[in-house]
């Protein structure tokens, strides 16, 4: 593989930018970040280091290495030159909009920003740029050095050309974006996830079952098939040979009885005091970061079984 021209800006150096960073030095690529906390150079420089032998694991391309990383104390400097933007700053409408106009100023003309906002809608910052049709959002799931999952989504001035260039960045760096055809809250994979929660909590509250259950139903359950494939193929292998259209046709009155009895639920206090110690009684005497290192170690084995299986990708 050719090590690839140019660097990539990352702004704004959390959670999600250090990961994003980690991410796109392992495809070989330059990075230049920024992001304004005290200590934020150091913690994202000792984070990639921490994050790399995963990255080894995942497969570098060639000429890829930490040492590729530059700081920046100002943003103008970090995007200058830069031929694709990730912006991962706090999730303020207001923030976003000054750090998309700072980005916009300094930033070659035809460069793409994606944001990777978990809900705000581009067309509510997008237009504090002079450029704003090459703003979209690049939304990861979280940590994403390790998910290959990423939202993208236009706002109202967004061109077909920005959107096409995302979706063609984000495969060539091994990513699986997906294309949303509108904007809506919480986009897609999060909505799902709200629904799931929904229901999980609902039935902690109404005495049905445990924390510990609900993560063992799930866990241990329908969960191993959804990390491979997804609710509508699982229906249609659960249908035999009639497939979906089978299940559909046989379990969907039920189905839709259950979804008359679904439940709402409030996250008062009570509650998220109860669900934290239901959390806490399940971890008992177990280190977490025990847990995470395993998680991550099993995510990493299934990922490259992925890459390797005859799955749909
Ligand atoms: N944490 C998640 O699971 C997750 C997942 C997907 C997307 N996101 C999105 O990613 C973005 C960042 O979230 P996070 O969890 O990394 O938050 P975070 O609080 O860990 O990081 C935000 C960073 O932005 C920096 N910052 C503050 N003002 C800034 C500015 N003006 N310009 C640039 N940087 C600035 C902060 O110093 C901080 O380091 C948000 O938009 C969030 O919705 C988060």
């Amino acid at each position: 593989m050719v090590t690839p021209e140019g660097r990539i800006a990352v702004v704004g150096t959390g959670v999600i930018g250090i990961s994003w960073a980690a991410c796109f030095l392992a495809q070989g690529y330059e990075v230049a970040a920024t992001d304004p906390a005290p200590g934020a150079e150091a913690r994202l420089r000792k984070r990639v280091e921490d994050f790399w032998p995963a990255m080894e694991r995942m497969g570098l391309a060639q000429g890829a290495s930490p040492a590729r990383l530059s700081f920046h104390e100002q943003v103008g400097a970090a995007v200058e030159g830069a031929v694709f933007i990730q912006e991962n700053g706090p999730e303020r409408v207001d923030i976003k909009r000054a750090t998309m106009q700072q980005i916009d100023a300094s930033a070659p003309a035809d460069t793409v920003i994606a944001t990777s906002s978990s809900g705000i809608r581009i067309s509510d910052i997008q237009d504090a740029a002079t450029r704003p049709e090459r703003i979209l959002l690049g939304h990861p799931f979280n940590p994403p050095h390790l998910i290959p999952l990423v939202e993208v989504v236009g706002g109202r001035l967004t061109s077909p050309q920005a959107i096409e260039h995302a979706m063609q960045f984000y495969s060539a760096i091994g990513k699986k974006p997906i294309l949303l055809q509108k904007e809506v809250k919480g986009h897609i994979a999060n909505r799902l996830q709200a629904a799931l929660w929904r229901e999980a909590f609902h039935l902690v509250e109404q005495g049905v079952a445990s924390v510990n259950d609900i993560d063992t139903a799930i866990a241990h359950g329908p969960g191993l098939r959804w990390a491979l494939l997804g609710p509508f193929m699982n229906l249609h292998l659960s249908g035999g040979e009639g497939g979906i259209k089978h299940v559909l046709e046989h379990l969907g009155p039920p189905i839709e009885e259950w979804w008359e009895d679904l439940g709402e639920v409030s996250l008062t206090p009570e509650m998220i005091a109860r669900f934290a110690q239901g959390v806490d009684e399940e971890i008992g005497s177990a280190q977490l970061e025990d847990i995470v290192g395993d998680r991550d170690a099993i995510l990493l084995d299934m990922l490259s079984q992925k890459a390797r299986s005859r799955l749909i990708p």
